[in-house]
């Protein structure tokens, strides 16, 4: 294999370029060239199909910097449609104009998808990323236990019964993406900070979190400790509800609620989707999780609750919902995140030059030996019906009854974060955040850099 290309899909996360940076430095290595093709999937449907050598004479460029967040290649939510002749023609035609021997793609499970049709003209694999944490399975065989949706119903109204009521952390296939730690690092300071404002006030904030139909980044949010964890697997129960808040405020008189944006009630409507908007990927846009949440408590709660904080206030609410939203994918990555994207990327290209194709790079863990790489068939992560399913938190590791994390939750959450944060992670704080040049500079893009580096056919 002489020369690979790589592309980055789907929704930015903070670990992209530490991906892509970690799959240059094994393939410098191994004397192969890798050419990172210009917003995803969209450049092999451009007829000149903008792309980048990312390591000449094999060695990586220096826009190539694991440390800093997003993408230097662009992403985009454009997938190849696997009926269309033409896109096919086009996509063939680009392949070959650039001479690829193989092609990663790091993504999430749209990427996937995306890639599938790619692995009939030449070897692709995948090195996952996604803050949303659902890319993978809590144990082998787990796609099997979903009942397609019904006709006509959306595709998230499909239904999965775990069966299995425990798990072994050992067992779970990829068991931390990319991405997912900096998300919760971003989110459990935000939920802190708010803690302020509802405890000086006594207020009750409801912080929405990222993750669609997953509930892992509000999980992670229990760093924070936030009085009430609202995850997406369990429906929301307005009465148990009000009977937390209630007695939580009764107590301290404040409350903080974190709450995953795909939240659901009890017939399976998600609360944050009220007038649903799809993106290209087929993915619903959730737009008020928070809101609904915070419109369903100021009807429940009784005012006498209120009675003696609010005795002299003027007449504004005690509630308010504030959503973290894309800060919480952007950013420097963490140390976890860099670590793990960096052994994913470089596993990622020693499975194309060993022959893999449709092949998934995994992160496993084990309590004796801790995180290590590996792979997974890509079609292991489909059900019956050839979907990929989001991961779901399984529901050991959350304690439905008191709203919060469970004994298992706690020990899956250890491995990821007990040293995700590296010493130089808070150092760049005081080095780079307020260094007197980013007074006198403007900011120079990274997207302007690559720019002159662009080729196309
Ligand atoms: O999948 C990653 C994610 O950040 C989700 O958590 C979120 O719902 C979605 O992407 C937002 O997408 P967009 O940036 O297209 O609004």
């Amino acid at each position: 294999m002489k020369r690979i290309g790589i592309l980055t899909a789907g929704g930015d996360t903070p670990a992209l370029n530490a991906t892509i940076y970690g799959a240059a430095q094994r393939a410098n290595a191994l004397k192969v060239e890798v050419v990172g093709l210009i917003r995803g999937y969209a450049a092999l449907l451009n007829p000149q199909t903008p792309h980048v050598l990312l390591n000449p004479l094999y060695s990586a460029i220096p826009e190539l910097d694991p440390c800093k967040g997003g993408t230097l290649l662009g992403s985009s939510r454009t997938y190849i449609e696997p009926e269309c002749a033409e896109s096919r023609d086009a996509v063939t035609r680009s392949l070959k104009g650039l001479q690829l021997d193989g092609l990663i793609c790091i993504g999430g499970d749209g990427t996937i998808n995306g890639m599938q049709p790619l692995t009939e003209i030449l070897p692709c694999v995948l090195a996952p990323k996604t803050i949303d944490n659902d890319l993978g399975l809590n144990y082998l065989g787990e796609p099997e236990e979903w009942s397609a949706a019904a006709p006509n119903a959306p595709d998230s109204a499909a239904v999965h019964r775990s069966g299995r009521q425990t798990i072994r952390l050992e067992d779970m296939v990829n068991y931390a993406t990319p991405g997912y730690a900096t998300a919760v690092f971003v989110v459990a300071q935000m939920v802190e900070r708010l803690r302020t404002t509802a405890e000086s006030h006594h207020r009750i904030a409801v912080v929405e979190v990222m993750g669609r139909q997953s509930g892992y980044i509000a999980l992670g949010a229990a760093y924070a400790q936030p009085d009430l964890i609202l995850i997406p697997e369990v429906p929301v129960n307005s009465e148990q509800l009000t009977q937390q808040v209630s007695r939580i405020y009764d107590r301290q008189q404040n409350v903080v609620i974190v709450v995953g944006e795909g939240v659901r009630d009890a017939q399976g409507n998600e609360l944050g989707a009220t007038s649903p908007s799809f993106d290209p990927a087929g993915n619903i846009r959730y737009s008020g999780a928070a809101d609904a949440v915070t419109q369903m408590l100021k009807q429940s709660l009784s005012p006498e609750l209120f009675a003696e904080t609010r005795r002299f206030e003027p007449d504004s609410s005690p509630l308010f919902s504030r959503k973290v939203g894309h800060t919480q994918r952007g950013g420097r990555p963490i140390l976890f995140d860099r670590y793990t994207a960096t052994q994913l990327g470089g596993k990622a290209v020693d499975l194309l030059t060993t022959g893999s194709n449709n092949e998934v790079a995994t992160l496993q863990y084990s309590e004796a030996t801790g995180f290590e790489v590996s792979s997974i068939a890509a079609n292991k992560l489909r059900d019956r019906n050839g979907e990929i399913r989001p991961r779901e938190v399984h529901p050991s590791f959350f304690d439905a009854d008191r709203l919060h994390l469970s004994q298992l939750g706690i020990q899956y959450l250890r491995p990821i974060f007990s040293r995700s944060v590296g010493a130089d992670d808070v150092e760049y704080i005081r080095r780079e955040v307020f260094d007197d040049g980013c007074l006198t500079s403007s900011y120079q893009s990274i997207t302007t850099d690559i720019r002159k580096r662009i080729r196309r056919l």
